[in-house]
């Protein structure tokens, strides 16, 4: 059995903030209460952070409403030009960025390295992207009438982000919410505050005013949104996260008609056909399973790879995954980093146990190892049965389970059928059946001959019970505009 040594430095590299941020200053929460942050690597409590109270929603909620009228009045250039600010400053900060991640989270740190520069993205790109929404102006068909349509900050807004991208989820909505001028309440996940804390405290240096970004941690999330939600002053929930989740702020944003985007589960197909090269196709595995040691809501959950090269296929992705180094995400050898807490590794483990009491055969992986922290290794099972539970549901875990399939049209309806639609990946070099398999698929993303989808620049999301909306891209700023439309009667004289 393999022993994880995880000494882990016994201090946070910086002064990072610990409290609530409210109106522009940090404050204890309204209670005192605080919580502990854990330290996957090792299980210990890294620090404890100001745990904000329903009362604490509320005066966020207010300190947000407050500065809305202004900052939605500001030119967009100087809405552009704070998040350019704060663009620049991240990037400028990304080893202790990267560092904290690394601690609170548990990624590698090139991973969050890598992080850091996909949340800085988003800050760019809605730099760029603040300073072009645009209108139209027309005539209806009978000429009757001329119609402008204009777009304007939805109001405040309240963002809740998962553990698991803890900065770049934050970023993906924070920065297109003030692009389109609009204020918001940030609730990140209490697994990882500390990432979110100091984005505030960035925005905050890079001149955003007062009020326009509050930040609260809290270990009573139900306590906390669901009045917030109710009380009929939010314009707009953005949620990352799960299905489950989702479907409560769902029902509870309905009483006061929220506008909603939601990033939710995913259960991606990895498809391997025959004319596929396997080199590509093994590339494509590893980035699409291991990044963030598989805890992505677009990480490959399903693997199917056609009958004449599953062998090959799953021999090769075994020795490469076998072989990555899993350790604590602060040695720079580390390649996987240990899951979130006790209770994912647990289900992990669950996942694969059934799955090999089902038949699956172990390629690698599988045994947890000895020592602290929740490690899991990367784990590749072949000749996976469609009724093990993996197949049905996320893994979240560094664990590639392979399936058998004899045609296109088999793939595509088991690639199908699952009630989540995310993301998907592709693997052929016959350009026909490539586009044909890519419309086919049930999916808000494709990743065609690779392992990535994500980027600021391209839209994120998913459709069937992965949610709805999308983040980044052209339409990432939409999700925070509504659209208004004047109407103006037409002169009889200026008809044409
Ligand atoms: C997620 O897993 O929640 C987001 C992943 C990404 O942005 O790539």
């Amino acid at each position: 059995m393999t022993t994880i040594d995880a000494p882990a430095p016994d201090r946070l590299p910086t002064d990072v903030p610990t409290r609530l941020f409210i109106g522009g200053r940090w404050i204890a929460g309204s209670d005192g209460a605080t919580m502990p942050v854990e330290d996957p690597a090792t299980g210990q409590v890294l620090c404890h952070v100001a745990d904000a109270s329903p009362a604490d929603g509320v005066a966020a909620l207010d300190a947000a409403r407050a500065a809305g009228p202004a900052w939605a009045a500001a030119p967009a250039r100087e809405r552009s030009r704070v998040l350019r600010r704060a663009h620049d400053l991240v990037v400028s900060r990304t080893e202790e960025l990267a560092l904290v991640m690394t601690r609170e989270m548990g990624k590698p740190l090139a991973e969050a390295r890598g992080e850091v520069a996909y949340a800085a993205g988003f800050l760019e790109w809605f730099a760029e992207e603040a300073v072009r929404i645009g209108g139209e102006y027309g005539r209806t068909p009978n000429g009757a009438a001329r119609t402008v349509v204009t777009r304007r900050p939805v109001g405040t807004c309240l963002l809740v982000t998962p553990w698991n991208f803890p900065l770049a989820m934050a970023a993906r909505k924070i920065a297109p919410a003030l692009a389109a001028g609009c204020t918001v309440v940030l609730k990140p996940a209490p697994q990882t505050p500390l990432s979110s804390l100091l984005l505030a405290e960035i925005l905050a240096e890079a001149g955003l005013p007062a009020g326009a970004v509050n930040v609260v941690p809290t270990s009573r999330a139900g306590e906390v949104v669901a009045p917030l939600l109710r009380s009929g002053h939010v314009r707009k929930l953005s949620f990352t996260g799960s299905t489950a989740v989702g479907r409560l702020l769902l029902a509870q944003a309905s009483d006061a008609v929220v506008r909603t985007s939601m990033e939710l589960g995913g259960n991606a197909p990895f498809l391997v056909f025959d004319d596929a090269d396997l080199d590509v196709a093994v590339d494509g595995a590893v980035q699409a399973k291991m990044r963030n040691m598989g805890e992505a809501c677009v990480a490959a959950n399903r693997f199917f790879v056609h009958r004449s090269v599953a062998t090959e296929f799953a021999e090769r992705l075994g020795a490469r995954m076998g072989s990555l180094v899993v350790g604590p995400g602060t040695s720079p050898t580390t390649q996987v980093g240990p899951l979130i807490d006790a209770g994912s590794r647990a289900k992990v483990a669950g996942l694969v146990d059934d799955a090999v009491a089902r038949g699956a055969e172990v390629v690698c992986g599988a045994a947890i190892p000895s020592g602290s922290g929740y490690f899991y290794p990367p784990t590749v099972l072949a000749g996976v049965a469609p009724d093990s539970a993996l197949v049905s549901e996320e893994i979240f875990g560094p664990v590639a389970a392979i399936q058998v399939f004899d045609t296109d049209d088999d793939v595509v309806a088991l690639a199908n059928a699952t009630v989540w639609g995310l993301a998907g990946y592709v693997f052929t070099r016959d350009l026909d059946r490539a586009l044909s398999v890519a419309e086919a698929l049930d999916v808000g993303m494709v990743g065609l001959n690779g392992g990535a989808v994500s980027n600021p620049a391209a839209p994120f999301g998913g459709v069937k019970q992965s949610g709805f909306g999308r983040e980044g891209g052209r339409q990432g700023i939409e999700e925070y505009l509504d659209v208004k439309m004047i109407m103006i009667p037409v002169r009889d004289r200026d008809r044409r």
